[in-house]
């Protein structure tokens, strides 16, 4: 199955982005007009129409739904049906782009993507720049205690795999305070924090395995590794991954525990 679509059957990244909006969704404050909306790393969909939509439904004109890699977008369009939302390939890396984008939005979105960016300080300077003044971000992630940066970590020493990987770490450090580190960067890049809190988070998943594979397509270094390694490549991972969790029993269960963090800021100018 294309990985686009397994990434649809996904519950564990779905029940953070539930449990975020629905917990902390009331500290965000809606302009008295309708209003255009940004979500950053929107995967193939699922979130923004199931969960995103229904939250954003009365405030909302245009919500623009964006995700670097194509093959989630066209899974994304392949099955929207609700006119409001528009999904764009697009990486919020690229400065072009951004400034096409520039002062655009009134609320941008992104749930669990900025972890998966080395570079934080660009990350938000860029959606910061897209932000209107006035406007409010509203961003969840993982910190550093996280089965997947283990596992890259452990596997990116190992001789068969490091020759293919540059220099350059996969996930972000977020030092051991993390709620100190992500604030200081919101203020860095000009945001004026509202709220930042941090938990610690277990989540047991089926299917382990097609779990962690759309996760690899999101690794910004896998087209170092020549295409007919892929596989192996990925099922070293997936086991590797498998032994920094607890195992659950059938079909292929773990349960794995992790740390979420939310922050949200606003533009103030
Ligand atoms: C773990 S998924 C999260 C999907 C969804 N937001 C959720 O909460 O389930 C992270 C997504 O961010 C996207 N992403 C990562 N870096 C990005 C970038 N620089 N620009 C746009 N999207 C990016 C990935 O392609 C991936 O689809």
């Amino acid at each position: 199955m294309p990985y686009a679509e397994l990434w649809t059957k996904t519950t564990a990244s779905k029940e953070i982005a539930s449990f975020y909006l629905k917990k902390f969704g009331h500290l965000l404050k809606w302009k008295d007009y309708k209003e255009t909306i940004l979500e950053v790393g929107c995967a193939e969909g699922s979130v923004t129409k199931e969960l995103l939509f229904p939250f954003v439904k009365n405030h909302v004109k245009k919500l623009v739904a964006i995700d670097k890699l194509d093959d989630m977008i066209s899974c994304a369009k392949k099955a929207n049906t609700i006119a409001e939302i528009d999904f764009q390939v697009m990486d919020a890396m690229d400065g072009e782009s951004v400034t096409k984008k520039a002062n655009q939005f009134d609320h941008i979105f992104s749930t669990m993507v900025a972890h998966w960016i080395t570079d934080n300080k660009t990350y938000l300077t860029n959606l910061h720049r897209m932000l209107k003044p006035g406007g409010q971000i509203f961003q969840t992630q993982l910190t550093n205690e996280q089965v997947l940066r283990k596992s890259f970590q452990k596997q990116f020493k190992e001789g068969r795999w490091k020759k293919y990987v540059p220099d350059d770490p996969v996930f972000p450090d977020y030092t051991d305070e993390p709620i100190k580190y992500v604030k200081n960067l919101f203020q860095e890049v000009g945001f004026e924090v509202e709220f930042c809190e941090m938990k610690d988070d277990v989540s047991i998943v089926e299917n382990f395995g097609d779990f962690l594979k759309p996760l690899f397509y999101i690794y910004k270094h896998l087209d170092k590794i020549p295409k007919d390694l892929h596989e192996e490549f990925f099922q070293y991972h997936i086991q590797n991954s498998r032994n920094f969790c607890i195992y659950r029993g059938e079909p292929d269960k773990y349960e794995y525990h992790y740390q979420t963090l939310i922050c949200i800021g606003s533009k103030t100018k």
